[in-house]
């Protein structure tokens, strides 16, 4: 490809995801609507009805790996733009240092919620599994959401959406580090840069240069970065909307915890299909 056309393809990256950004921000507008319009704002933060969660309270070290993503996905994403667009003055060197610090923080932070995941103790990575019932009962969940209908079939801890989105942020945080560390070209590793440990012997190989491969990783990082931009806010603004005491009590803000160790709730996991009223996104 022409340096032209490259250039060409990243306008175009810039334009699409922007536009889709702001249907994404008029869509979530248009939810909100919804919910007062449909009476769930009254509901929940008025009337507090919120729904009840059974087992025991979350444990700290998964809130505080969270809480620690989610800073450092903001610091990523805001210096990683400023690295694309330079948005004021002299800020090229610290931002470049911010990501680069940051980068290395949300890593150790993403292997260590892996372990936590499936091997800790505590390990929680069933909780994320989609089960036959979540795929049967997946357009009820949808229908909810778009107001169809009034309450959602509850099945454990996160309803199928969530379990979705949660799993598609691992491969997404893995491919990003991945293509992440590949826009570093300095040699550092035995006189090679991350770039050639990480793209020549086979991107490079297949495309046939190191730096058109570099441009490939750059795209993809890219890319994602709007992916996480986009999945985040869906996922903060249903967090707070849905479930507003459980984002509080998940930032350690002090939120009544809801937790219903007495058997109001459905069993933990229990494939019942009764009613709730939602849960955080
Ligand atoms: C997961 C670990 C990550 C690593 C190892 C990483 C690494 C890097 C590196 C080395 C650069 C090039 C910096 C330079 O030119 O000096 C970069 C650029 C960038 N990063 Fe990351 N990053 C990571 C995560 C993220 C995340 C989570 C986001 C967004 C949410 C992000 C967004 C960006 C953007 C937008 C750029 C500018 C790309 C361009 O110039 O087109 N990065 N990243
Ligand atoms: C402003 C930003 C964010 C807010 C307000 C927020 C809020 C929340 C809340 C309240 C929960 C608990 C849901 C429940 O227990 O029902 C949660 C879970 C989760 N969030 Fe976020 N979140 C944010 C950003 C992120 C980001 C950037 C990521 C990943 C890239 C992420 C990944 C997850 C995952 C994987 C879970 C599952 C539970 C766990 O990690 O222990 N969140 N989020």
């Amino acid at each position: 490809m022409s340096e032209i056309s490259l250039t060409g393809f990243n306008v175009w990256l810039d334009v699409v995801f922007t536009s889709l950004y702001v249907v994404v921000v008029l869509g979530l507008s248009g939810h909100f609507i919804g919910n007062v319009l449909t009476g769930r704002v009254k509901k929940r933060f008025i009337g507090k009805q919120w729904p009840h969660h059974e087992g025991p309270p979350v444990p700290f070290l998964p809130k505080f790996l969270h809480f620690q993503h989610v800073f450092s996905m903001f610091a990523l994403g805001i210096s990683g733009m400023y690295i694309r667009f330079p948005f004021f003055d002299g800020g090229r060197t610290p931002m470049r240092y911010v990501h680069y610090v940051f980068m290395i923080i949300v890593t150790i932070n993403l292997v260590w919620r892996l372990w936590y995941a499936f091997f800790s103790r505590q390990r929680d990575y069933k909780e994320f599994a989609i089960t036959k019932e979540d795929i049967v009962t997946a357009p009820k969940v949808v229908l909810y959401y778009i107001f169809v209908k009034s309450s959602k079939p509850h099945l454990g801890k996160y309803n199928v959406m969530q379990k979705g989105t949660y799993t598609l942020f691992v491969p997404l945080m893995i491919l990003q580090a991945y293509t992440g560390f590949a826009l570093v070209a300095t040699p550092m590793i035995f006189g090679y840069s991350p770039r050639e440990v990480l793209l020549s012997w086979w991107l490079g190989a297949l495309v046939g240069s190191t730096d058109l491969a570099g441009w490939y990783a750059r795209t993809a990082h890219y890319i994602i970065n709007w992916l996480f931009i986009i999945l985040t806010t869906v996922h903060a603004y249903l967090s707070m909307t849905e479930d507003f005491p459980a984002f509080q009590s998940f930032f350690g803000l002090g939120g009544a915890d809801h937790h219903d160790s007495h058997g109001h709730g459905e069993a933990h996991g229990s494939p019942a299909l009764s009613p709730s009223t939602g849960e955080a996104e």
